[in-house]
């Protein structure tokens, strides 16, 4: 066991990692809608979609990191529609309206379930947005380019890469895709429209509305041709809310019956849902703002910062340390975001979680905030030691001989195989526990063991520093920043 961790402290944290059959994965997730803000749903789907994708990275898959936004649905008819009728002939007043893009989807919502007319028009805007309109088209084209902004910010704040390809990348494989199911027989004529019935639902795939249209069915099945034949990639992971489920599991069959994936859903080219519950308030209703509305992302992580920088103050002041401005900003992102980040990805997926902002910065229990704290309170044990970690890393010899000490050079030997456990079963909470158990192994290690000044002070602090590289590793995995200061 000493031999293995010191291993590791010499060639790197890469030598544990785990090796998956799979060579080449796609995981489909956070996929926000244009035009409407990103909000607390769509953090659950980046957040964990995220970790899936780090937690495959770290075993040796290439991830194709897919953003499926929602960019060729029917809100834009009544978005285009009504941008049409307030602007009936001036571009630029248009294209300044098109700036302030949240303002836009309420009032054509509201025109679109009060008027029937204008009802008709929108989804006639969208079969020809779908049938390439040239001025739809260029209207489209800059609702989306602000919406990506909007977005971009976000997943910078969270540290999250995305590649986008959205519902309208899929539309030149369309018609091929229908022809392939039409050719097997698949595809009837139901009222006008084109559908595939699919054995134990009462509703069928959508492919061809009778108007012409196409649905998030067609997209998404199209999306799925592309990814198993053109990127040929093994295994498809959609992260959403668990309400989508009737919809994945009706595709995923449909995929099946076409012949595109395997009966049996263990056997590779595989796709799996991740569905996720509910994040509520504390009143135990769905989380919203004290105007009842869905609260913005952007808000949340200004707020979680805020807040952590007001403690970040009140510690220093208590212990009279200086922050700089910069490193005041830094670590407070780093622990406001990782607090939020962590307080998502602890639960199980499947399970409804409430927010608060007082449970996940809490210095003590199971957060981040907890979490970070030990970390940098082992840096700074190796640190005060004065000696040279790197140094000791070659020529020190790790000896496991107190009971505490072989628990937790036992329980780092176990982080491969929990990642492992959490990525193949999709489960990042599987990670999060072992990250807490850790923590606590240490403090019982550092209770009852000695570290520096002892005899044993070179193998105890190599297994600080053994135990400060998995931390942080798995913070990686969490997509949580470390600090190395409190
Ligand atoms: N845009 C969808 C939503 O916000 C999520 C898309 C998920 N991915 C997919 N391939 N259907 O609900």
């Amino acid at each position: 066991m000493a031999k293995s961790i010191e291993n590791m402290l010499i060639n790197g944290i890469e030598t544990w990692a785990p090796t998956l059959s799979v060579k080449r994965a796609v995981v489909d997730f956070s996929s926000p809608n244009i035009a409407k803000k990103m909000h607390v749903g769509h953090l659950r789907s980046t957040i964990i979609g995220d970790t899936i994708a780090r937690m495959l990275e770290y075993s040796n898959v290439e991830v194709l990191r897919r953003n499926h936004v929602g960019d060729w649905g029917t809100q834009f008819g009544m978005l285009i529609e009504n941008l049409f009728e307030k602007f009936p002939d001036s571009n630029s007043a248009m294209e300044t309206a098109i700036e302030d893009i949240q303002s836009l989807y309420k009032p054509s919502k509201t025109k679109f379930d009060a008027d029937l007319d204008f009802k008709r028009k929108a989804q006639q805007a969208v079969v020809r947005l779908q049938g390439g309109d040239p001025v739809y088209h260029k209207t489209w084209q800059k609702l989306c380019e602000i919406s990506r902004a909007d977005y971009a910010e976000i997943y910078q704040r969270l540290r999250v890469e995305l590649e986008e390809k959205g519902e309208s990348f899929y539309k030149p494989y369309i018609a091929n895709m229908i022809e392939e199911l039409n050719s097997k027989g698949l595809v009837e004529e139901s009222d006008g429209a084109r559908v595939m019935f699919i054995k134990d639902f009462k509703n069928p795939c959508m492919l061809v509305k009778s108007d012409g249209g196409f649905t998030y069915d067609t997209t998404d099945l199209a999306a799925l041709w592309y990814r198993l034949n053109e990127e040929k990639a093994e295994w498809i992971i959609y992260v959403t809310d668990a309400g989508q489920q009737e919809h994945f599991d009706r595709f995923f069959k449909a995929a099946r019956q076409v012949g595109w994936l395997p009966d049996n859903d263990e056997t590779y080219p595989r796709v799996s849902h991740v569905k996720f519950g509910v994040v509520k308030g504390e009143d135990g209703k769905r989380f919203r703002n004290r105007d009842r509305e869905i609260v913005p992302l952007a808000d949340l992580l200004d707020e979680a910062k805020t807040r952590s920088k007001a403690a970040l103050i009140e510690r220093a002041l208590a212990k009279e340390k200086e922050w700089t401005p910069e490193e005041l900003d830094q670590t407070a992102e780093a622990i406001g975001y990782g607090a939020v980040k962590y307080a998502d990805l602890m639960n199980n997926i499947s399970t409804d979680y409430k927010f608060s902002y007082d449970k996940m910065l809490n210095e003590k229990g199971n957060t981040a905030v907890y979490l970070l704290y030990a970390h940098a309170r082992i840096c700074s044990i190796i640190k005060k030691s004065g000696k040279d970690i790197d140094e000791l890393k070659k020529t020190g010899k790790l000896a496991l001989d107190h009971a505490n000490e072989r628990a937790l050079g036992l329980h780092l030997l176990q982080f491969a195989e929990t990642v492992e456990e959490a990525c193949t079963k999709l489960l990042p909470h599987i990670l999060c526990e072992y990250l807490y158990d850790l923590s606590e192994h240490y403090t019982k290690f550092y209770s009852n063991c000695q570290v520096n000044g002892s005899a044993e002070e070179t193998s105890r602090l190599l297994l600080c520093e053994a135990t400060a590289i998995v931390m942080r590793k798995c913070f990686h995995l969490l997509g949580i920043t470390p600090v190395y200061m409190i």
